[in-house]
């Protein structure tokens, strides 16, 4: 959410490194972006614009964008509309200091009302500049280096933040702080970058340093980096090597990041269960459980927390879970299970699952559920994120960055993830008979395969899309495993083509929804062969003789469903366990065709940004 580049250095222009970075951090928000550069006659230049980075170049064409120190950010709005004032970078009063800033000072109001008091006027609306007005006060009040002010400053703010913040005055420093937002510092040769993730620091330089909770990174010129509390401790550095390369991030001739991650789905399951699943012997083995066996196996319960398409994949992990392990568990959305003084003991386990490692919601659960004794066990994707940091362990999906909004591979990885982690707990619990646990090892391991048979319908749900971008609702139904995949494939056309959709369980349709039926209504159902198929079945022609349009997901050579369906797409066979994996995918096609098709901004939606690392 919002995207912060950064850059000091002596030998290259700033600029074209920060509209790079930016362009690699757009997913993060995209409203409005900005750059303030230290320009070789010293002089301090902020320049913004409203909408995407494209906007901001044509902007600054005419503009002077010299000089090797400078700060950028592209916006998801939190404060005040997406316009070009309330883009960041801020100024303050004086135009000596700029700052960028990611997340929420929840303060902000109370702070602004004493500036404005004390005379001090604002431009925008943000919070923004309310902390870099704060900071420019108490700067020049107690006479303070940059430095000192920033830590005072933010001892008095609320809220989260991750900034970067320029002195015109000391155009050989720049300082960045953290707090509930990420932030990562890449150390070149001479030269410094700041990035809210490693994406647009990787092209320089493979040497990071995470920043920590409470920590300031101090970038001079011609000195090392120094990270320092905000009571000015000095903290020794912990310098890691980001293991990503330039081409996760690129589209590789994909039209979009969409389609390349779901095109990506079955290399990036092979590289989830590398290590983990061993073909020989039939076994998986994640790290993660040897090392915790007690806290994991003496488990009373398990809460699932997530937000969005992660929950959905929670909902799959329970059934999971719950089949083989024996073991009870919730699925809570992390944003309600924080405010509702949930009973967690000691003897609970969580599972926390996030793609970005940064959501906000999740993070508070896990502190919650840590507070009252609980173990937590994180499922992430981004490596070195907040969420495994805060987590007593873990398993990554291994899946590479994910950069279209609209979650795909990260959701195939999780159930991988939790299919492991159901398989290892079951045997180690002696739930499951060692027949079914090599079953379903070993269709596991083929699933990439089928998954790139699946891939094969591209062309075929690529047609049928054309039919129905006339649509102004969906319904996407299943059951059992197949009803988390309706709420996923739901949840993905609306976020990307804007078509009002609900999933629902088939069942229940009769009890509301089949009211909505009518000759316009598509309806997706997922009815392959397994326990359900008859049931369901039988809800396809309930809805055919009210005229509704069918598109049935269904087992590879289904004559039946065909006969009564409008369309059909057919999947391989596979254990019913690991059908969303095969199923979830023509629904991501689907939704990523649907919204091609009514020319929609298939990366980029509207309203939405890749990592909400607000509340
Ligand atoms: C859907 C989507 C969101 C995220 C949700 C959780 O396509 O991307 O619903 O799944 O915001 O994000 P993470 O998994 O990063 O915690």
């Amino acid at each position: 959410m919002c995207g912060i580049v950064g850059y000091i250095g002596t030998k290259r222009e700033a600029y074209p490194i920060l509209i790079k970075g930016l362009k690699r951090l757009e997913y993060r928000g995209y409203d409005s972006s900005g750059v303030a550069l230290i320009n070789s006659d010293k002089s301090l230049s902020v320049y913004k614009a409203k909408g995407k980075v494209s906007e901001l170049e044509a902007y600054c064409a005419d503009k002077n964008i010299d000089g090797t120190v400078g700060i950028a950010h592209t916006r998801w709005a939190t404060h005040g509309e997406p316009s070009s004032t309330n883009a960041h970078p801020h100024y303050s009063e004086s135009k000596n200091l700029a700052i960028i800033h990611n997340g929420i000072i929840e303060n902000y109001a109370e702070i602004k009302k004493n500036l404005i008091d004390k005379g001090l006027k604002f431009q925008s609306e943000t919070d923004t500049e309310v902390l870099v007005q704060l900071i420019e006060y108490i700067q020049t009040k107690k006479d303070l280096d940059l430095l000192t002010a920033v830590q005072v400053a933010l001892h008095q703010v609320i809220g989260a933040y991750a900034i970067a913040i320029l002195d015109k005055r000391h155009p050989d420093t720049l300082i960045a702080a953290r707090k509930q937002s990420p932030l990562v510092i890449g150390i070149g040769d001479g030269e410094f970058f700041v990035g809210s993730d490693a994406s647009p620091i990787i092209e320089f330089t493979d040497q990071v340093v995470y920043l920590e909770d409470g920590n300031i990174a101090v970038m001079k010129l011609g000195e090392e980096l120094k990270v320092v509390s905000i009571l000015n401790e000095e903290l020794s550095l912990n310098v890691k090597t980001v293991d990503m390369n330039l081409g996760e991030i690129e589209k590789g001739g994909y039209p979009h990041f969409m389609l390349k991650e779901i095109f990506e789905q079955p290399n990036c399951l092979i590289n989830c269960m590398r290590g983990r699943i061993n073909i020989d012997s039939d076994r998986v083995t994640l790290s993660a459980i040897i090392d915790n066996r007690d806290k994991l196996l003496l488990a009373k319960r398990i809460v699932i927390v997530a937000c969005g398409t992660s929950w959905h994949a929670g909902l799959i992990g329970k059934q999971l879970l719950e089949t083989f392990c024996r073991i009870p568990v919730e699925v809570e959305y992390a944003s309600e299970f924080r405010y509702r003084n949930p009973v967690v003991t000691k003897d609970d386990v969580m599972i926390a699952l996030s793609q970005s490692g940064e959501t906000a919601d999740t993070l508070a659960a896990i502190e919650l559920a840590k507070e009252n004794g609980a173990f937590i066990y994180g499922i992430c994707n981004a490596i070195g994120s907040s969420i495994p940091r805060a987590t007593h362990t873990g398993t990554y999906i291994h899946v590479g960055p994910e950069i279209g909004v609209a979650s795909t591979k990260a959701f195939t990885g999780q159930v991988t993830v939790l299919t492991m982690l159901a398989l290892t707990l079951a045997d180690a619990r002696g739930t499951i008979k060692h027949s079914d646990y090599v079953k379903v090892v070993k269709e596991l391991t083929v699933i990439p395969e089928k998954i790139k048979e699946v891939l094969k319908v591209n062309e075929q749900v690529a047609d049928l899309a054309r039919t129905f971008t006339y649509a102004q609702n969906f319904l996407y139904l299943g059951r059992g495993y197949s009803f988390p995949v309706a709420l996923e494939g739901a949840l993905k056309l609306k976020e990307i083509s804007y078509i009002h959709a609900e999933g629902y369980p088939a069942a229940e349709m009769k009890h509301g929804p089949i009211a909505l039926i009518d000759s316009d209504m598509p309806v997706v159902v997922i009815a392959t062969h397994n326990g359900m198929y008859e049931k369901v079945r039988s809800n396809i022609q309930e809805i055919k003789a009210r005229n509704g349009r069918v598109i049935a997901i269904v087992s590879k050579g289904d004559t039946s469903i065909a006969k009564i369906a409008d369309s059909v797409i057919e999947l391989p066979d596979t254990l019913e366990c690991l059908e969303p994996l095969l199923a979830t995918i023509p629904l991501q096609l689907l939704a990523y065709h649907v919204a091609v098709c009514k020319g929609k901004d298939v990366d980029q939606p509207r309203n939405l940004a890749k990592s909400v690392t607000v509340e």
